[in-house]
């Protein structure tokens, strides 16, 4: 009996990336989670071919070989058929604030049903909405609206179940990033989570996610320039890149950094566009940038983007904030790692 109350508290955290996937499995102490297990399956065929990822922009997501991978993953981890949470790419969804005046949550329900065609730039028939409200204030009710395409949806849901995973709940990946990350910052904040194929930039205000958009431009571009940059096959330059990021390192006439920075600098200017939009809307400045995801791993980044742009810069995740503890043993993969875990843990963090 007693095993099996431990047990009822475990759960997974799935997190299935363009060039990897990542699953987590927590036990809920109380408020705060534990890491019992983990896997990471990465996939570098996208570095060969451009378009084998698990998932692109363009490309959706195909169940089968994706649930292929997930029951891979599920059987080097040795983890069990607890309930598992699902991350939905931010990319393929679109979040939107709608403001009203105070009304009672039935009557919001109705509104946001009502108007929500004004904000979704996407057929609704075809969408799937949510809806929370994440501020009542001075006669105001802002509600946060979510909107995912159904087949995406319905793709995710297809691939757990031939993989046998016992799904309970899918939720936005900036979504859930952002409420993980508001149990500890309630200021204005920049996240910027860059992954293998995008880039996600979200601002959060008194803990709730405000605005939040993706580009195209993250870690597989840095690799692909070092490659072309330097005449080396991808794989190298992925471990160069993870050996030298930012720092100064001259590999015959050329150096490294040179070649990201133009890449940085694209991101840069989608961080500064982010920060200046919410600031025309809210007259309230970011105050903070957290990076996360695997490619702010990048040595050197947050030092680079604090520096550009004059604001403190933190590589972060749910680990380094003290949400999620774990066995000690794990404290230098967890550091190195930590960040590429954060969707997967978030979506499991209510
Ligand atoms: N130490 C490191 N230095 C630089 N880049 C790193 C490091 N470790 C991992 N990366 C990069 O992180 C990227 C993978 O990050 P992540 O797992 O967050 O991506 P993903 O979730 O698969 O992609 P996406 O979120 O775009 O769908 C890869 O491009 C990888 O090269
Ligand atoms: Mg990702």
């Amino acid at each position: 009996m007693a095993l099996k109350l431990f047990r009822k508290n475990l759960c997974l955290g799935i997190d299935i990336g363009t060039t990897s996937i990542k699953l987590v499995e927590l036990r809920k102490i109380e408020e705060k989670m534990e890491l019992t297990n983990y896997g990471i399956l990465e996939k570098y065929g996208h570095l060969e071919r451009i378009n084998d990822a698990i998932q692109t922009n363009s490309f959706k997501l195909l169940e089968e070989s994706t649930s292929l991978l997930l029951k891979e993953l599920i059987e080097k981890t040795q983890t069990q058929n607890y309930e598992a949470f699902m991350a939905l790419p931010s990319f393929s969804g679109f979040i939107s604030l709608m403001e009203f005046p105070e009304m009672s949550d039935k009557e919001i329900a109705k509104a946001v049903k009502f108007q929500a065609g004004q904000y979704v730039p996407m057929p609704l028939q075809e969408t799937t909405l949510d809806w929370q409200i994440i501020e009542r204030e001075a006669g105001k009710t802002i509600v946060l609206l979510m909107a995912v395409p159904t087949d995406t949806i319905q793709r995710h849901v297809r691939s757990a179940e031939l993989a046998k995973i016992n799904l309970k709940g899918l939720e936005l990946e900036s979504v859930a990033v952002a409420r993980l990350f508001g149990k500890k910052e309630k200021g204005v904040i920049a996240i910027v989570d860059i992954g293998g194929r995008s880039t996600c930039i979200s601002i959060m205000d008194k803990g709730s996610l405000r605005s939040s958009h993706s580009i195209d431009t993250a870690g597989g571009d840095f690799t692909q320039v070092i490659s072309s940059g330097l005449g080396i096959n991808p794989m190298r330059a992925e471990e160069l890149k993870k050996a030298s990021g930012l720092n100064f390192q001259v590999r015959g006439e050329v150096k490294i950094s040179n070649l990201l920075i133009p890449l940085m600098d694209m991101i840069k200017r989608e961080i500064e566009k982010a920060i200046n939009n919410y600031y025309l809307r809210t007259k309230r400045q970011v105050e903070k940038i957290i990076l996360t995801g695997g490619s702010s791993n990048l040595q050197g980044l947050d030092a680079y983007y604090s520096q550009e742009l004059s604001l403190p810069v933190v590589k972060s995740d749910p680990f380094s904030l003290g949400l999620v503890t774990y066995n000690p043993k794990l404290a230098p993969i967890i550091r190195d790692i930590g960040p590429n875990l954060t969707s997967a843990c978030a979506v499991v963090f209510k």
